[in-house]
């Protein structure tokens, strides 16, 4: 692929082919939270433009990152030279770092740079004190790459256009166990772990984690690591489960390339529900849900491993090949695991998340295109929203609907990973690709169909042209659709009502009836409460993904005597995607739940991940420091 220049990016990783990266760490925790990562970073780099590598050497780095020394390894040994090394302003996100080079360079020169670094607290590397674990007694540190924040945990070539394979020596204090997203790993006697990781991957999906964690087998190419009071209900939610999943995967999209499939829980502010740092997901605790309801996050985070991970989007403007390709695959994978009707059911789930996103923004926003222009100096966190997911999941859809034969759209793309692995690709690339794959369409001209143009999908924004049928899940959405509308009516038909059972519906029914009463919210004077004495199993639920949904519909109706359950659940974890959603209600409503936004973040803040705080600060017009 030409190389694309990504705007998010401060490096001159145009000019060079970045053939290996080695991390030399050492993790001291501090007691008060925030500990230091002591590193070097070595980076085997290759010229490969003289005119565009004529400046110094620029390397994406991060101003809580403090480069100390830069030294230049001559091939084949020799003295090792002392490099001019300056910090320069980029963005809001991050900043640049400038190596100066001795001169002249040829093309294909190799050289061998390294960097030693402190990195502290910064947004990519998080430090928890021990009253933020699971278990309480020992500090946990992560790091969390995507989308940009890696350049405050090494400097490097901190964009998806690049990839190389990496290889990493972590020294942690005693009784301290480190982990990474590495095709193998080794103990050493001194407490250092060694990481090798054999296949090209770009920078954001490097990842770490070091704290009071153990593991457990649950397949035979798969363990789950958790801290030591989590894993046996993280091998009892997973145990058996995850070697169909990836079996199922390679029938579809190919071989598995990454060696293990593990699965690491997290501590519970965890930002994300997954994130598929290769060979080992990393996941919120949220997940041990206790009956496997919340699987679809752990087929999700396997389908990256062909769509992402081993093709990825050149530029965070095009997440949607990542996201969108990911929840079609999942999809795939979900309906030969557990049918049609349930992953309709499911995909009728996300397509509401879409449907309240884009109210909620208004469709025409720029943000609801599938390709997002990312203006300099715009973070591309900040861009963050659910048309990646689905409507790049309606887009992929629509693709298979014009071949008309799912066979046939499974081996487009099993060819599509199979052509461009280990790449990083553009849209254009991956569309030239269908196009050239099925000359027929081509012929026929499917880009420019009136109404349906690849162009439109991908440059006008707006609810998506085609959406897939998702009718084989009617006999699920259905019932959950008519009892919504029974809780909705003026006065309560209770025989109606009680004649529903919903004592054996699954958790994703469960989720799709209460998206359907929160958006009949607010619902007349004291249906709500009628609901919730009716149904504990939804009121009391423990389940992440049912609280969040009763929450929303506590606020939605201003239930006060409730008000308990938003401030329990915003206590008990940090994910992104149920606190933004949650502050936003509470910020739009009552006076009281005002209160309650200002109450439950004043006591949380600390807990969340620091661009998860800014996000709630910005909700409730509280200032939010520049970094
Ligand atoms: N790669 C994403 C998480 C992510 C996106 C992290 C952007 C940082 C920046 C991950 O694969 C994801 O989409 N997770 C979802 C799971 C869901 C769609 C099943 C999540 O966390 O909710
Ligand atoms: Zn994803």
């Amino acid at each position: 692929m030409a190389a694309v220049r990504d705007p998010a990016s401060a490096s001159s990783a145009g000019a060079w082919a970045l053939r290996h990266l080695h991390l030399e760490l050492r993790v001291a925790f501090a007691p008060a939270g925030a500990g230091r990562l002591h590193g070097t970073a070595r980076l085997e780099l290759e010229l490969l433009c003289a005119r565009e590598g004529a400046g110094p050497l620029r390397l994406d780095a991060h101003p809580t990152l403090v480069a100390r020394r830069a030294t230049l390894r001559p091939p084949g040994g020799g003295e090792p030279v002392r490099l001019p090394l300056s910090g320069r302003r980029f963005a809001g996100y991050g900043s640049a770092l400038h190596l100066g080079l001795p001169r002249p360079l040829r093309p294909g020169q190799r050289l061998s740079v390294e960097i030693d670094y402190e990195a502290g607290e910064g947004p990519g590397v998080c430090w928890l004190t021990p009253e933020q674990t699971a278990g309480k007694q020992k500090p946990f540190m992560y790091t969390q790459g995507q989308a940009v924040l890696n350049r405050s945990f090494f400097p490097g070539f901190d964009t998806p256009s690049v990839k190389c394979t990496y290889s990493a020596s972590v020294k942690v204090p005693e009784g301290f166990m480190a982990v990474m997203s590495a095709t193998s790993w080794e103990k050493r006697d001194d407490n250092t772990f060694v990481f090798e990781m054999s296949q090209p991957i770009p920078s954001y999906l490097i990842a770490l984690a070091v704290g009071d964690i153990v593991s457990a087998d649950v397949g035979p190419r798969s363990r789950v690591w958790a801290e030591p009071c989590l894993i046996e209900a993280a091998k009892k939610e997973y145990d058996g489960v995850i070697e169909e999943f990836l079996t199922v995967g390679e029938k579809l999209f190919g071989p598995y390339v990454w060696g293990r499939y593990d699965i690491l829980f997290m501590p519970p502010s965890f930002p994300f529900g997954g994130m598929e740092n290769p060979c080992l997901t990393f996941v919120t605790p949220c997940l041990l849900a206790g009956d496997r309801s919340l699987v679809d996050v752990i087929i999700h985070e396997i389908s990256h491993s062909w769509f992402g991970n081993l093709v990825t989007n050149a530029t965070w403007g095009e997440f949607w090949l990542n996201e969108g390709f990911t929840m079609y695959a999942q999809r795939r994978i979900s309906t030969e695991v557990y049918g049609l009707a349930y992953t309709c059911l499911e995909a009728a789930t996300g397509r509401a998340l879409l449907r309240q996103h884009m109210d909620n923004t208004g469709e025409d926003h720029p943000l609801n295109k599938l390709r997002v222009v990312i203006e300099p100096g715009v973070n591309p966190e900040d861009t963050y929203n659910e048309t990646p997911y689905e409507k790049g999941y309606c887009f992929v859809s629509y693709l298979a609907h014009l071949v008309g034969d799912q066979s046939k759209f499974d081996a487009f793309l099993q060819a599509y990973v199979n052509r461009f692995k280990f790449q990083s690709i553009t849209a254009d690339d991956a569309l030239s690709f269908f196009l050239e794959y099925f000359p027929e369409l081509k012929e026929k001209g499917v880009d420019s169909i009136p109404g349906f143009e690849f162009d439109r999908w991908l440059n006008t924004p707006g609810w998506p042209p085609y959406l897939p049928d998702l009718s084989p899940g009617e006999q699920l959405m259905k019932p959950a659709e008519e009892l919504a509308e029974l809780w909705a009516a003026d006065g309560l038909n209770m025989e109606a009502i009680k004649a529903v059972d919903i004592t054996a519906w699954r958790t994703y029914q469960l989720v799709y009836f209460l998206d359907q009463v929160l958006q009949k919210s607010p619902l007349p004077e004291g249906n709500v409460e009628r609901l919730s004495e009716m149904y504990p199993k939804i009121s009391q639920a423990q389940n992440a993904e049912l609280r969040l949904r009763w929450c929303q519909i506590v606020l939605k109706n201003n239930l006060e005597a409730e008000y308990s359950k938003v401030k329990d659940f915003l206590h008990s974890q940090g994910k992104q995607k149920y606190t933004l959603p949650l502050y936003r209600a509470m910020w739009g409503g009552s006076e009281s739940a005002r209160a309650l936004a200002m109450e439950t973040f004043s006591a949380t803040a600390p807990q969340l991940h620091v661009n998860v705080q800014n996000y709630v600060k910005e909700i409730l017009g509280l200032e939010v420091a520049e970094d």
